[in-house]
């Protein structure tokens, strides 16, 4: 990664003159079957140039209760933009379009007005979990029938499209905003893009200056998402792999509570029995094992790629031999 980045042929993005990040932008629109790509330097930057582009002030954006821009994007979309979101409680972080219909506001003068789906796939705090084509189709035709906008936080859809039986353009096609990150499992270290037709990019182009993610000679970094995407994608099954063989391992042992069937990727969530997630985050710790607590006594585990067998085998020896003393 560092080599291609240093081989990168650079300019000033602002000017839209950095020949490496035009180069990636197109590839990656291309990918997903949209018109334009927007190279930013967050996944939080990228879905609020969406929601910026596609909403007014007033407005009401659905969400799941468990997504990433209700719960981690510091109240962005009402600051920035104005907007409020509609959380519904989905199927582990998952929408359906039966739910999604009813939300829908009616047009009295004192309602706000519904104007855009948000969906991720995969999940965060959902546990990785995967959308169907299916689901997103259903949801799409809600959407179709009320006038309304769809977005897409696939902050991880690198995994998704692992696991789906779907291409990206197949479920590009589904979305007017696409957000995609490299530096999540992909092990970018910086840099999201936003995807959409020309009109909505040349908008999201002004948005970004405003927001302060205007960047200039950034073509390295560019590079180092486009070897990312070319050189680690395929990468990412030996995460799911082992993310379920750790759930495996995990529901034989008392100590901990675990749904098995939310592990598709390379998230996995479960709980500890006696203790909370701050305790059994110091005893991983003495382990060597690095996790997040997700909740008073749930603890987030993720694969990355960069994880060896060596550290794997330390997890899995860990986890086997665990006994909850007090
Ligand atoms: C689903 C999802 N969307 C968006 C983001 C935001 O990405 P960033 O941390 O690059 O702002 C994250 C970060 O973890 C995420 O998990």
């Amino acid at each position: 990664m560092l080599e291609a980045m240093s081989k990168a042929k650079v300019g000033d993005d602002v000017f839209g003159e950095d020949p490496a990040v035009n180069e990636f932008q197109k590839r990656m629109a291309e990918m997903f079957g949209q018109q334009s790509g927007l190279f930013v330097p967050s996944g939080t930057m990228s879905n609020q140039l969406c929601i910026q582009i596609l909403t007014s002030p007033g407005d009401e954006v659905i969400v799941d209760e468990l997504s990433h821009l209700f719960n981690y994007e510091a109240g962005a979309a009402s600051v920035l933009s104005g907007v409020q979101l509609r959380p519904l409680k989905g199927n582990r972080g998952m929408l359906y379009a039966e739910q999604v219909e009813k939300a829908i506001r009616t047009k009295n003068e004192w309602d706000p007005h519904t104007r855009v789906i948000a969906l991720e796939n995969t999940t965060n705090k959902g546990g990785g979990t995967v959308y169907n084509l299916e689901t997103i189709q259903e949801i799409r035709g809600v959407a179709n029938k009320h006038g309304l906008s769809m977005h897409l936080d696939g902050a991880r859809i690198w995994n998704a499209l692992i696991e789906a039986d779907y291409s990206a353009e197949q479920i590009g096609a589904q979305f007017d905003t696409i957000s995609i990150c490299f530096s999540k499992g992909l092990g970018a270290p910086i840099g999201s893009m936003m995807l959409s037709s020309e009109e909505n990019i040349k908008k999201a182009r002004r948005v970004r200056k405003m927001f302060g993610g205007g960047m200039r000679q950034i073509g390295l970094l560019a590079e180092a998402a486009s070897f990312a995407v070319e050189h680690h994608a395929s990468l990412l099954e030996t995460d799911h792999y082992r993310a379920r063989r750790l759930a495996e391992i995990i529901s034989k042992n008392d100590a901990f509570e675990i749904d098995r069937m939310s592990v598709q990727t390379n998230i996995l969530l479960f709980d500890v029995v006696d203790k909370t997630a701050e305790e059994f985050l110091r005893i991983l710790e003495t382990a060597g094992i690095k996790m997040t607590a997700f909740g008073p006594q749930t603890i987030r585990a993720v694969f990355h790629f960069q994880i060896t067998d060596e550290d794997f085998n330390v997890v899995t020896h860990f986890f086997e031999n665990y006994v909850n003393y007090d």
